[in-house]
């Protein structure tokens, strides 16, 4: 409340104020003054506050799944974890951080503790954005039109895409079993940034107000939201037309449920613009009862009593990176590269503790109570190039770097880091549980 004396205090400061500039008037005449001069700040204010998003309510009997407190990557390029030696007291071999990324080349969602399956982290990849790419015509003039996935190495600004996982629980708000994201066992929320245009007309203004008010939020650019049920039953995939099409990933074209149906064209034209996609562009999940199986580089059937078998990771179930692998190749690329984050090589498990490129040589190893197989070493296209943050690409780094001393692998021309994993057991993982090496030995990439 304005007392008098703050009044009079008011007043006399904005008169001084104005001696200052030279300007000489009774008090109310320079505040008058003053508020027709602050005018414009103040409609810029109210502006971007009538603009400003209402948030939508969450997903109706859902809690988000996240971490406590502050990433466990937060301290990742502390020094300390670049050296690395045998397990000790003062150097345990722990896993450090644990990640999955439900949508494919998105933004990750970090946990204390994760699901593990043999088909990998739970939540993990279970979704990817396609673009229709149509091929050259082959000689009989025939062309085809195939859903390709699209990733961060030739659409970078998928890093910009935040990814949400929320999962039903009976404690949340508004939980109801037969509940709209309940029955679909949880939603994925995502945002992606979106300024749309200014000009000088109405929707112009209002959209500068939109932009103002996502800055006022802490925020460079409104955000977009959409929301995509997780795992819908077979009635939802009935009663919504999800359909069953082929996407092509790499080298592989499985069957999988097209779901775009679930982003309303308004969302799709502004996605394809924050992305810069041109083509006709959907999302699609691993259909629950056909996973891709994984033929090389994984354990045999016969050998382990079960198929390796994945949704949309690219060819295995977990990637594990040892944090000192990474400051190695940190403190070799030009400077303006470093530190180098790990989020860059996408790993769903980090540990510390064993020196940098110990793991080459595993081949089964113990991470809290599960037995991992080593599979095989991750060979490194120019993915890592993007800044995980910022969603831009460098042509050359770290790749270039990275080819100079990490192409090691007989069996692959391409530079690897970091081991492609199956987990032998089921069960839960958590930060902090200690990693042991069971055995270890030669690997050889199978193209
Ligand atoms: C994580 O989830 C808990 C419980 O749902 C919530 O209270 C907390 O604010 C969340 N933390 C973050 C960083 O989102
Ligand atoms: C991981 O994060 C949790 C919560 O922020 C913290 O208590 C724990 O010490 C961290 N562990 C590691 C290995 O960084």
């Amino acid at each position: 409340m304005a007392s008098p004396n703050a009044l009079d205090f008011l007043l006399n400061s904005i008169e001084k104020t104005w001696h200052i500039v030279g300007v000489r008037s009774t008090p109310l005449a320079l505040l008058t003054t003053s508020l027709a001069l602050l005018l414009p700040i103040i409609s810029l204010y109210i502006l971007a506050l009538s603009q400003r998003e209402q948030p939508i309510p969450p997903p109706a009997g859902c809690r988000k799944l996240n971490k406590s407190g502050a990433s466990n990557l937060s301290d990742q390029f502390a020094k300390k974890y670049g050296h690395g030696g045998t397990p000790s007291a003062s150097n345990a071999w722990i896993v450090k951080a644990l990640m999955v990324y439900p949508l494919k080349s998105c933004g990750g969602v970090e946990l204390d503790e994760a699901e593990v399956g043999h088909s990998g982290l739970k939540y993990d990849r279970q979704f990817t954005f396609a673009q229709q790419v149509t091929s050259l015509p082959t000689l009989e003039g025939k062309v085809k039109s195939e859903w390709t996935i699209i990733t961060l190495r030739q659409f970078p600004r998928l890093a910009k895409v935040e990814v949400e996982m929320w999962v039903p629980d009976p404690e949340a708000p508004g939980y109801d079993k037969d509940g709209e994201w309940v029955k679909s066992d949880g939603c994925i929320v995502a945002r992606f940034p979106f300024s749309p245009d200014t000009g000088l007309s109405v929707a112009g203004i209002k959209n500068y107000g939109k932009i103002l008010a996502a800055k006022l939020g802490g925020k460079s650019e409104p955000m977009v939201e959409f929301r995509i049920p997780y795992h819908p039953s077979k009635d939802t995939t009935k009663a919504k037309g999800y359909k069953k099409e082929l996407v092509k990933i790499f080298g592989d074209i499985p069957v999988a449920l097209n779901m775009g149906c679930e982003l309303p064209d308004d969302t799709v034209d502004k996605l394809k613009y924050t992305l810069g996609v041109s083509n006709p562009l959907t999302i699609f999940r691993i259909d629950p009862d056909s996973p891709r199986p994984v033929l090389q580089n994984a354990p045999k059937k016969e050998d382990v009593g079960f198929q390796t078998a994945i949704g949309m990771q690219d060819a295995h179930p977990v990637q594990i990176q040892n944090l000192a692998s990474i400051h190695d190749v940190s403190s070799r690329v030009p400077a303006r590269f470093r530190p180098l984050n790990a989020l860059r090589y996408r790993p769903n498990i980090v540990f510390t503790g064993p020196p940098a490129f110990e793991e080459d040589s595993w081949k089964k190893a113990r991470f809290g109570s599960l037995t991992l197989d080593i599979s095989c070493r991750t060979t490194r296209c120019k993915l890592p190039n993007v800044d995980p943050l910022t969603g831009i690409a460098d042509r050359n780094e770290p790749a270039t770097t990275m080819r100079k001393y990490r192409v090691v692998d007989q069996g692959s021309k391409a530079a690897c880091l970091g081991m492609q994993v199956t987990p032998l057991d089921e069960g839960i993982l958590s930060v902090g549980e200690k990693i042991e090496i069971l055995a270890t030995g030669e690997h050889h990439f199978i193209e």
